[in-house]
């Protein structure tokens, strides 16, 4: 953190990374979708002036660029070309988005009956379905497999029981991965690798309980073994983690080979492509980490002397965080006075933490701009707050804004696509917004605004 006095005479303490802005009023390309621009300070997303769009849908709401979603998908289809990707739902996903992905020729990771439901309402092939989770209920696994799920992601050795027995039952061979743990955890430019996991998911190679969990699938014949799965963490930049996690998993994958007489085909390495949230963070472009990740593991086969079996990934929050950004209405502006005579302009926003938890949860650094008007005033550090019950409840926490941000301003913040309406809350019973698509300047509400009725129909009194 460094003191920091602008030119409009406020004074804040702001962390290093984040430099104060030639141009208050301009955007940041690489934080925001390809078609988002500024016409006379007012921001413009899929060819509509936001102001117009929120004079219709109100704000808090979600704006999702139609093509800005199906061009990233597009790219991780094209980059990783001969892989299978698995866009993962849980970072966003609606009826309309699950048919905009098997458009775009990608296959879908669920991992609850809700966000199955979804596919198949949105004509998922079950068979492009990939199906998650480190608890899926008997009743959850028996609908997945009556579904015609292409594979069920197993993580523990009561699920491969439960899988076996639901499968017998419906007469069907269920495709399964076994999901394993690398020892890997990586996030943002680091990564740890360890003996050791001390987390829920995954069987451990390192314990031998992944070569167990393989055996104990390869002896059931209702079940087949069509790989490993690997996911290694979040918000990753470079592909050292995923380096180090391939050579275990391929380890295994040739010890299986050998010793099961069981060559598999597949094998998954997870998600966790990273995104420019804030200027500190510089993404690589997927056919680059395609390129990266295929020589790793095609090098590593080689060394083992095995085939390269057919790879599949999970990108979520590469795809769509990008692509929407949240919009909200300034309600107060605040000057509160810090120690050492510094003061932060606390800008008050009608959404908060309901409709975008990670930076309380994560400590998460997000952007924003003023999106209604161009401003001639200086920027001030600002920090722009919700409107709940707590002082956590942060949505951007810092940024400069220009000096005269007053109650009716429009404020914007890019990034928010994964896991912001995915990880929404009724807190304080706030209503959850609405995702609204933008393309070629025509506006579609996909996921409506929430109202009171919805908030009443489950208190039943
Ligand atoms: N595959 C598996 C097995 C996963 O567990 C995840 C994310 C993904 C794929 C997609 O990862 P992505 O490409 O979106 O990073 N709520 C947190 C992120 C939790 C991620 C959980 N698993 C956040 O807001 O940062």
């Amino acid at each position: 953190m460094s003191a920091h006095v602008s030119p409009g005479g406020f004074t804040g303490t702001s962390p290093v990374w984040l430099r104060e802005p030639a141009d208050v009023n301009a955007l940041i390309p690489a934080l925001w979708s390809s078609s988002a621009r500024k016409d006379d300070g007012v921001l413009q997303v899929g060819g509509l002036a936001i102001p117009d769009l929120v004079a219709d849908v109100n704000t808090p709401a979600y704006v999702l660029d139609e093509d800005d979603f199906r061009s990233r998908a597009r790219a991780f289809r094209d980059g990783f070309a001969g892989y299978d990707v698995y866009y993962a739902g849980k970072a966003f996903l609606c009826t309309a988005v699950a048919r905009w992905v098997a458009e775009e020729g990608l296959c879908l990771d669920v991992c609850s009956d809700g966000e199955l439901t979804v596919a198949l309402r949105a004509g998922t092939a079950p068979a492009r379905i990939g199906y998650h989770g480190n608890n899926k209920t008997a009743m959850e696994l028996r609908r997945a497999v009556d579904a015609g799920v292409g594979r069920i992601i197993v993580d523990s050795f009561h699920e491969i029981e439960r899988v076996a027995d639901v499968a017998r039952q419906l007469g069907v061979r269920q495709g399964v991965m076994v999901r394993v743990t690398a020892g890997v955890e990586a996030h943002t430019h680091e990564f740890i690798a360890t003996a050791h996991e001390d987390q829920k998911f995954g069987f451990s190679i390192s314990s031998g309980d992944a070569f167990d969990a393989a055996s104990r699938v390869v002896a059931h014949d209702s079940l087949e073994l069509r790989g490993l799965h690997s996911h290694i963490g979040s918000q990753i930049f470079d592909t050292s983690g995923w380096e180090v996690a391939a050579r275990r998993v391929l380890a295994l994958h040739a010890r299986i080979g050998a010793e099961l007489g069981r060559v598999l085909p597949e094998l998954d390495l997870g998600g966790g492509f990273g995104i420019a949230y804030t200027t500190q963070d510089d993404p690589a472009d997927p056919a680059v980490l395609a390129e990266q990740i295929t020589k790793i593991v095609t090098g590593e086969c080689a060394a083992l002397g095995i085939p390269v079996p057919h790879l599949s990934i999970e990108p979520g929050r590469a795809i769509v965080g990008p692509a929407m950004c949240t919009v909200y209405t300034v309600g107060t502006v605040k000057q509160v006075a810090l120690d050492g005579g510094a003061s932060r302009t606390y800008v008050s926003v009608d959404g908060g933490m309901s409709d975008n938890i990670r930076t309380a949860l994560y400590d998460a650094d997000y952007s924003c701009t003023l999106a209604s008007r161009a401003s001639a005033a200086a920027p001030v550090l600002a920090r722009v707050v919700g409107k709940h019950c707590e002082s956590g409840d942060i949505v951007v926490k810092d940024e400069f804004l220009p000096g005269d941000i007053a109650p009716g301003d429009l404020v914007a913040v890019p990034g928010t696509g994964a896991y912001g309406r995915s990880m929404a809350s009724n807190y304080n019973h706030a209503l959850r917004p609405p995702v609204v698509a933008v393309k070629d300047g025509a506006a579609r509400v996909i996921v409506r605004r929430e109202t009171v009725e919805d908030l009443l129909a489950t208190d039943i009194g």
